[in-house]
């Protein structure tokens, strides 16, 4: 077992990583604990809501996928808790992927003023990011998580185990995050990406534990610094600039959160080889490569894609900011780039399909 705390103003709690961690749940909920709500996706729950069978629960089913991701599930979601007889001591189990987690927590912060919640993530990306930290939201029709709050959890169970049952295409969507995690801050969790791509792949289960300690481990450190996104938070973010923008262009419907990342990795990729002077970016970008493919870009616009950047929520005052690698395990924070710059970036790998 792997635990690793997370401290933050808010709240200190540990992020486990263990093979049968969602099974644990019982001995996170606080001693005075009203009802329970698993907040889930059919798909989550039929593959494993055994792990409630200890545990009195109700079950909300939220219905999945990015574009459901909408505050208007949130309030259909109070309601049922409501009329379930949810109260202020009730405790929200969010479990699922990245959206669940997500929504979830957000219906959590904002319940009666905020209820406590356990994160159970259960998709690869959402292990190794979106449970982790706090971050809770909904998309706005004009870009992704714009409303949204920080609402740390009591704890995050993460259980490598439930990934046997990931499609092969999400779990590389959440292998892409965890090259982030090398490419900003841990050089040999790249190299070990790079090197033992046949056995990541194949879901060795001591390298896929090894990978996910690393990432979680990695997103500890960086939350515990920066609980708010003021300064060494920003890291995390790489990638996830032009991401997003890919996201919101596609509509949330063709590309998951982590190939978007993916994207965006490789477009910060070239804009750094410009502007930071980077010279590893032939590595990283084989790395990316290697792990994919991701869906065909075809059609993208290189310049809506641009001009989508000013709506990102990490645009402060119209001025966008690029997380840029100075070297793999390295990044820093750029703002004020040249457009033509940004757009020659997207536009070569665009063209790169
Ligand atoms: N996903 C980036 C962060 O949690 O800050």
């Amino acid at each position: 077992m792997a635990s690793f705390r997370v401290q933050t103003p808010q709240r200190t709690y540990d992020a486990i990583v263990e093979r049968g961690a969602i099974r644990r749940i019982p001995e996170f909920l606080p001693q005075k604990c009203g009802k329970v709500f698993a907040v889930t996706t059919k798909d989550v729950w039929n593959l494993h809501g055994s792990a409630f069978t200890q545990i009195p629960h109700n079950v909300i089913f939220f219905p999945g996928g990015e574009s459901r991701k909408r505050i208007s599930e949130v309030e259909a979601m109070a309601e049922q808790m409501l009329a379930a007889g949810a109260d202020r001591s009730s405790v929200v189990v969010a479990f699922g992927g990245g959206i669940v987690n997500d929504t979830g927590g957000f219906l959590a912060a904002i319940f009666m003023r905020g209820i406590p919640v356990i994160q159970v993530p259960t998709t690869l990306l959402a292990q190794v990011d979106a449970a982790v930290g706090g971050k809770t939201g909904v998309n706005l029709v004009s870009g992704k998580n714009l409303l949204g709050s920080f609402h740390q959890p009591l704890a995050v169970l993460i259980d490598p185990d439930v990934l046997k049952t990931l499609p092969d295409r999400e779990y590389r969507a959440g292998l892409y995050e965890i090259i982030k995690c090398g490419v900003i801050r841990d050089a040999n969790l790249f190299r070990l990406l790079d090197e033992d791509i046949a056995s990541v792949l194949a879901q060795e289960p001591a390298i896929v534990d090894r990978i996910i300690a690393d990432a979680v481990r990695i997103k500890a450190e960086v939350v515990s610094n920066d609980e708010r996104e003021g300064g060494l938070r920003r890291i995390l973010n790489f990638g996830h600039t032009v991401g997003h923008a890919l996201e919101a262009e596609t509509q949330y419907s063709r590309f998951l959160h982590g190939e978007a990342v993916a994207f965006g990795m490789r477009a910060a990729t070239v804009l750094a080889e410009r502007v930071t002077d980077l010279k590893d970016a032939a590595d990283i970008d084989r790395v990316i490569v290697n792990y994919g493919p991701i869906p065909s870009l075809k059609g993208i616009s290189a310049k809506n894609l641009a001009a989508r950047l000013v709506s990102d929520k990490k645009t402060i005052q119209g001025n966008v900011h690029f997380v840029l690698p100075t070297k793999i395990g390295e990044v820093t924070v750029v703002s004020g780039v040249d457009y033509a710059q940004v757009l020659e970036s997207i536009e070569a790998v665009l063209g790169g399909g």
